[in-house]
């Protein structure tokens, strides 16, 4: 027996299953204190009421005999994919039903597409970001090469004509440094990847926050179609972090060694995935309508002031930060030239705040932090009250 000998290659835990062992561990030795978790991208608000009565009557449904659903359709069900094409459409975007796949969510995708891809190609992956790409080629044993994003370039790299890269990864809004790129930074992204016959994986899961007229889809760019497959999420839009779905655009015209991707992956989802319930498929489509529409923008406003009030207290500490306006995330600079992870054990030992240490989304992360607007409002002021008590010029 042999095993996967590129597990060697990961660090031990999972960046966020690290960070909530050692949270847990914190609170089971000090029952008294009260925890207060910033840390993973977690939603808390309850679902949009238009959600869940669609999701009731589909239950009610999935309960009598003539509207009984058995096995969904692999690709998802037609009512979901055309509300997801006319999601594009309403932004000028045009994206085919038939490109259109729905999902349990993009970290899913994310996982499963590079299955798509021989072994022996090249992966860029900017750094830092969200630490699912880099784990996931690692475990197929892949050459990874990064893209560092600074403060110096605002966070986004742009394409090195000098590095050979197969697979492209872009995150933008980017997890975590809520940098994002113009349509006409995509463009170049994308022209890059069309000479080289590259594959872009982009990953759209915050596209919802972005609020300065950055773009929200690789497809606003011309020419994407032959070269990107876009990922998006219910998750951060409508808060369905627990109830599971997103989608994937694998447009038709991306052709590589004369194989259509789309057809690729119809035929790996059709093998090893049987579709999103049709209660949940429901429920996300309910997202698309104007009353559902209304009802996660309410929410999405919640996170923004949220995230407001954590930049607030980071202008009041004189922190150097990133990140709020275009995504739900504090991108900040560790004060005092704390490393990452010094900085989680302080801000853990004395004031129990939870956050995400930098240096797990990449080296370049090193010595930067993450804070979640998605928290609860009071617990989210009562952080920052206990931040700036803290840390404080
Ligand atoms: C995050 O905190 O970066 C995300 O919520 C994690 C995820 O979506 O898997």
């Amino acid at each position: 027996m042999k095993l996967n000998e590129h597990f060697s290659a990961l660090s031990e835990s999972y960046l966020f299953a690290t960070v909530a062992q050692k949270s847990a561990a914190y609170a089971a030795a000090h029952p008294d204190k009260k925890v207060i978790k910033l840390s993973i991208g977690d939603v808390t608000l309850p679902l949009a009421p238009a959600v869940i009565s669609a999701m009731h009557e589909a239950v009610e449904e999935m309960g009598r005999k003539e509207t009984f659903r058995g096995y969904p359709p692999y690709e998802g069900y037609d009512f979901l994919r055309e509300s997801i094409a006319k999601y594009y459409a309403d932004r000028g975007v045009d994206v085919p039903v038939s490109d259109i796949f729905v999902s349990d969510g993009a970290k899913s995708d994310c996982g499963n597409l590079p299955e798509l891809f021989g072994e022996d190609n090249v992966v860029l992956v900017p750094d830092p970001v969200y630490p699912v790409y880099v784990d996931t080629n690692l475990m197929a044993g892949r050459k990874i090469v990064y893209a560092a994003a600074t403060k110096e370039n605002g966070f986004l790299p742009m394409p090195d004509e000098s590095v050979k890269a197969d697979i492209i990864y872009i995150c933008s809004p980017n997890n975590p440094t809520g940098a994002a790129y113009t349509k006409e930074q995509l463009q170049k992204w994308v022209d890059y990847a069309n000479e080289r016959e590259a594959v872009i994986l982009y990953d759209a899961a915050y596209e919802c926050f972005v609020q300065d007229g950055a773009a929200r889809s690789i497809y606003e760019a011309n020419g994407a179609e032959k070269c990107a497959i876009e990922m998006c999420s219910f998750s951060k839009t409508a808060g369905f972090t627990g109830t599971r779905c997103g989608y994937t655009v694998v447009p038709s015209a991306l052709v590589r060694g004369g194989v259509r991707l789309r057809d690729m992956w119809f035929r790996r989802q059709s093998t090893k995935f049987n579709g999103v319930s049709y209660i949940v498929q429901r429920g996300a489509a309910a997202v698309f309508t104007e009353e559902g529409m209304k009802q996660i923008n309410e929410n999405l406003a919640y996170y923004r002031e949220n995230a407001r009030l954590i930049a607030d207290c980071m202008d009041k500490c004189g922190i150097f930060y990133t990140g709020g306006k275009n995504s739900p995330y504090i991108w900040l600079k560790c004060p005092g030239g704390m490393k990452s992870w010094e900085f989680f054990d302080y801000l853990l030992n004395e004031i129990q705040v939870v956050g995400t240490p930098g240096s797990g989304f990449g080296e370049n992360g090193e010595g930067f932090f993450r804070l979640t607007a998605f928290g609860d409002r009071e617990n989210t002021k009562e952080a920052c009250e206990r931040l700036y008590g803290l840390l404080k010029k």
